[in-house]
């Protein structure tokens, strides 16, 4: 995910910037630059795609200005490219900004101004906004910061340096952290605390709309209407090592509580009056047949996604694990459209699946998080999911934004093939809109999942049951619990648990049922009775209000949201309960045993 630091005053600001970028690094990233203002009075510019030490490479060790800005990029808008990375500067070479966040009408803005006859270089939408300040400046960097985020829709975090106010950086900030940093005669500026953490724990913390003007002797900060801002000080006492994580123990527990955030900015910009905009060209009138690729956690994903096509849609689906795909000679053909989801973007099963299913003339959608990495490249189209990085081994918060946009596909794809009606799609999308804060209030309660934590760390051997669509999320749960608890699970249709593994229910394994079926919740509470009476501990995630559940030994509730959505949300506390089984036990959360994060091999 993109990271920035700013430094201004008495020591160099070259180096106090790449040691900030490189505390910056866990957090992932693709291309890294910096911007100075020498003592010439120029803007200087150095960045470059891959890794800090590259952009250490092509450094100029003479290059000693006391103001200045860095960057690290995950890309959005536009490939991992030298010209992509940030920062970004005016026509006139004077405005140098870094900017995390998108600028959602970016490409509305750039037209404009490039009938007013500026120019761009990138593809980014981060580069509207030093054209911006060039056309805005009228001899006060404030007030042209002001005129730009009049215009701009979006979310930003933007740092500001100009050889016309050479003493002074600006930075603004909406719905992307930034935070101040205070030192004697010289002050920071970074989005997440490591970065600057060596240097000082003072920090004033920007708030949603507030413009700081940082210089080396002080900081002011203004709110939206102009006014001055009495800014708290903040001491911080983490260690670095918790900074990277933001106060979180691990990575894991991070992200899980990162995903109301990675829904909204999945969502955003896609939903308009009602419909989707994903700005697909898919001649959907052709498709009379999808087969869905992925590995792992993204193919349960697939699998959720699958039940609703043939459900709702009633088009033919073939849904498989890319190593089985592979070599299965599967039916697919030029009427087929293949749904590739990779978080990664470069799974080698799943990239061999895609060319298996391209070599049959299949049309490639891909549903992945890293811009421009191999599988999107080698894909007709392609929905990215704006999840962020995700560090930790097990993924969560990747797969709650590959169902997200597995719904944008299905509402878009079903409404112009016109399946579905538009009171139909409008009335899933607004109950997509409300996923963030269902999520939020599900996390609220993650202490309780901390205590069923402590009942099965101990179990050798769980079960997870559920019908439909539940039985999907047991899949997601089970594998969840094994890779970083170690204990054995084993996700099974409910159903069919009386046509052999009923066999395997002793009081020594606990059972989690998933009921979130409205349909199918009386079929499901019959079987939970049939492992009670095997003196199976039962847990249970269901809505609220379905009385017969109370029998359960635990239940977790889950706020309402129509049948087919319950996956996004089912799948929060299943993540909890393997989170701290894991840390119950004292695993490596972030690592578990034998796994990696990107599986590059067959
Ligand atoms: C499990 C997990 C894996 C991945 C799988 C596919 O928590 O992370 O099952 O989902 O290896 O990886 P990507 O999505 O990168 O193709």
């Amino acid at each position: 995910m993109c990271g920035i630091i700013g430094y201004i005053g008495k020591q160099d600001a070259q180096s106090i910037i790449i040691n900030g970028l490189k505390k910056l690094e866990y957090r992932g990233y693709d291309s890294a630059g910096i911007s100075l203002i020498n003592d010439k009075n120029q803007v200087i510019i150095k960045k470059t795609q891959g890794k800090i030490a590259n952009l250490e490479s092509i450094l100029n060790h003479k290059d000693n200005g006391k103001i200045g800005i860095g960057h690290t990029r995950w890309a959005t808008h536009g490939k991992p490219s030298d010209i992509n990375s940030h920062p970004h500067v005016s026509n006139n070479a004077k405005f140098s900004v870094v900017h995390n966040g998108i600028i959602e009408n970016h490409e509305e803005l750039k037209n404009m101004l490039v009938q007013e006859g500026y120019s761009f270089a990138s593809e980014t939408d981060s580069e509207v906004v030093p054209v911006l300040l060039e056309k805005y400046n009228q001899g006060n960097l404030l007030e042209a910061v002001r005129k730009v985020i009049e215009v701009l829709q979006g979310s930003y975090a933007l740092c500001v340096i100009s050889s016309d106010y050479p003493e002074e950086i600006l930075v603004v900030r909406k719905e992307s952290p930034l935070i101040i940093g205070l030192g004697e005669e010289e002050n920071f500026i970074a989005s997440d605390i490591p970065a600057i953490l060596e240097h000082t724990k003072k920090i004033f913390v920007l708030e949603d709309d507030e413009i700081g003007v940082v210089s080396a002797k002080g900081v002011v900060v203004y709110d939206s209407q102009g006014k001055l801002v009495d800014k708290k000080l903040v001491k911080v006492n983490w260690s670095l090592e918790t900074a990277e994580k933001q106060g979180y123990p691990h990575f894991m527990l991070k992200e899980i509580f990162e995903q109301p955030g990675a829904v909204r900015k999945t969502l955003a910009g896609r939903i308009k009056e009602g419909t989707v905009n994903l700005d697909l060209d898919i001649e959907v009138d052709k498709i009379d047949k999808i087969a869905i690729v992925a590995c792992g956690t993204a193919n349960y994903a697939g699998q959720v996604a699958a039940y609703i096509i043939q459900s709702r849609l009633r088009i033919p689906v073939l849904v498989n694990f890319a190593s089985e795909f592979r070599y299965m000679n599967p039916l697919v053909d030029e009427n087929t459209l293949t749904i590739v989801i990779s978080q990664s973007g470069e799974t080698a099963d799943t990239l061999a699946g895609l060319r298996e299913a391209k070599s049959k003339g299949s049309k490639i959608l891909t549903i992945t998080n890293v811009l421009d990495s191999s599988i999107p490249r080698e894909s007709d189209y392609v929905i990215y999911t704006q999840a962020g990085p995700e560090i930790s081994v097990a993924s969560t918060k990747a797969y709650i934004t590959q169902l997200i946009a597995l719904y944008l596909f299905i509402l878009d794809f079903g409404y112009r093939k016109e399946i579905l009606n538009k009171e139909l799609v409008a009335s899933w999308l607004s109950e997509l809109e409300a996923v963030p804060e269902k999520i939020e209030e599900i996390l609220n309660r993650s202490e309780v999942l901390e205590g069923f934590a402590k009942n099965i760390k101990d179990a050798a051997s769980m079960f997870f049951i559920g019908r439909g669509l539940d039985s999907v999320s047991c899949l997601e749960g089970a594998l969840k619990l094994k890779e970083i608890s170690y204990i054995h699970a084993e996700a099974y249709p409910a159903g069919e648990l009386k046509h052999g593994t009923l066999a395997l229910i002793t009081k020594a394994v606990p059972v989690m049922a998933i009921a979130t079926s409205k349909k199918l919740v009386d079929k499901t509470i019959s079987n939970i009775s049939e492992v009670k009476t095997r003196e199976a501990i039962t847990y249970c995630i269901a809505f609220k209000n379905v009385r017969d559940i109370k029998d359960v030994d635990y239940l977790f509730t889950l706020p309402d949201i129509i049948d087919e959505l319950a996956p996004i949300l089912t799948v929060v506390p299943l993540q909890l309960l393997a989170y701290y089984t894991a840390v119950l036990k004292g695993n490596d959360v972030d690592h578990p045993r034998n796994l990696a994060k990107s599986v590059t091999v067959e």
